[in-house]
């Protein structure tokens, strides 16, 4: 059970549109290569190795949390842990990213994929949320996360990064019925695998949809709305859950009427604008991340103005309007958390 000083924290009173005494603010990706702690560690263990032990993937996460004084961790870890159980060979290269070796391209490959137990292939997951809270203070939350169901079957047909999606949404269109079988397949795992990581201790779930945004509103209601409402509708609607995407302005209606109590938005719309025609539910956002390469005045100054937007109305979650970009000065980022402390801390 939640105990008090966590569901009264600042970041969960805002999840849940309660008034605070402050804007809280996280970062995504705030644990990672602009800190020369987390480079440190990378210099001696490979990515995969680093998610897979609880004692680093929880040292890298405190770390990079003590020194940016944010209002919420989230576990370090990745999106596409949950590709390995499906049978899928991930590799992560140097300077080029996530790579599948045995991408799916047919529907006959598709079936060959294999249900996912998280228990049983994803334990080290859940025993890094474990040792990640047990180190956090006890008064700071612990987000869990997975990739959305769009987001996790792109990687999954492209085998990679990708510009266009065209791969992905050539499958989508000329295989309406393996497309649905996949989409339900990762819905599955992607709700025992969260359900898991709330058992082992977090006290939020975010949902990754990063790459939904390349659909078009009438796709993203045919081809993705219905498995995000179903992924939404079988968590347990006492853990706030963050439903994130990026370039989704013409979509964001329909992501929230899908679930999640908080919506995030990425830097390309106006705060106030937004969230005033999504209406009343809390919002992320919405700093850009290239705002972080320039001097400190202006990393002020662009922060005031989103906060001025927003005139102190709850249900504010300060973050990024996408994570933090590998190179980013990590003195900037500290005084982006003081600034948006202090600054939201007065106008209330
Ligand atoms: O601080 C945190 O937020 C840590 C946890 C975290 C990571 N990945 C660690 C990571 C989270 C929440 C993610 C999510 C993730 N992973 C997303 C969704 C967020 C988004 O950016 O939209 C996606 C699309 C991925 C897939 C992924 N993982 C890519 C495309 C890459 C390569 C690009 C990159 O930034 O290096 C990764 C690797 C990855 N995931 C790293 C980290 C710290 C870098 C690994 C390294 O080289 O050390």
């Amino acid at each position: 059970m939640e105990n008090k000083l966590l569901s009264e924290s600042v970041f969960l009173k805002a999840c849940r549109c309660e008034n605070t005494d402050y804007t809280p603010i996280w970062l995504m990706r705030q644990a990672g290569r602009y800190m020369k702690e987390y480079q440190d560690i990378r210099s001696k263990v490979p990515f995969l190795e680093l998610c897979r032990s609880p004692e680093l993937a929880t040292e890298v996460m405190v770390t990079a949390v003590e020194r940016l004084g944010v209002d919420a961790a989230i576990i370090f870890s990745d999106i596409l842990l949950i590709l390995q159980p499906m049978g899928l060979e991930l590799e992560y290269i140097e300077g080029v990213g996530p790579v599948l070796h045995n991408p799916v391209r047919t529907p006959e490959q598709a079936q060959m994929l294999k249900e996912v137990e998280p228990k049983e292939s994803l334990s080290y997951v859940f025993d890094v949320v474990k040792s990640t809270r047990s180190a956090l203070p006890s008064g700071l939350p612990l987000i869990g996360f997975s990739g959305a169901p769009f987001t996790i079957a792109s990687y999954i047909i492209e085998g990679g990064s990708s510009k266009n999606y065209q791969l992905t949404k050539q499958f989508m269109y000329s295989h309406p019925t393996a497309w649905q079988n996949l989409m339900e397949l990762i819905v599955r795992a992607t709700v025992k695998y969260l359900k898991g990581q709330v058992e082992a201790g977090a006290q939020v779930l975010q949902v990754f949809d990063s790459w939904v945004g390349c659909l078009s509103p009438t796709d993203y209601r045919a081809f993705v709305f219905p498995y995000m409402k179903s992924l939404f509708g079988q968590l347990d609607s006492d853990i706030p859950t963050i439903h994130f995407g990026v370039s989704t302005a013409t979509l964001l209606k329909q992501q929230k009427e899908a679930g999640g109590s908080v919506i995030g938005l990425d830097f390309r719309v106006d705060i106030k604008k937004t969230w005033q025609e999504i209406g009343p539910i809390a919002v992320q956002g919405n700093l850009d991340p290239c705002v972080l390469y320039a001097d400190r005045n202006t990393v002020r100054d662009q922060a005031r103005r989103i906060l001025d937007q927003v005139e102190g109305k709850n249900g504010h979650i300060f973050n990024l309007g996408h994570g933090i970009l590998p190179t980013t000065p990590v003195d900037n980022v500290i005084e982006l958390v003081d600034f948006v402390h202090e600054y939201s801390q007065k106008r209330s």
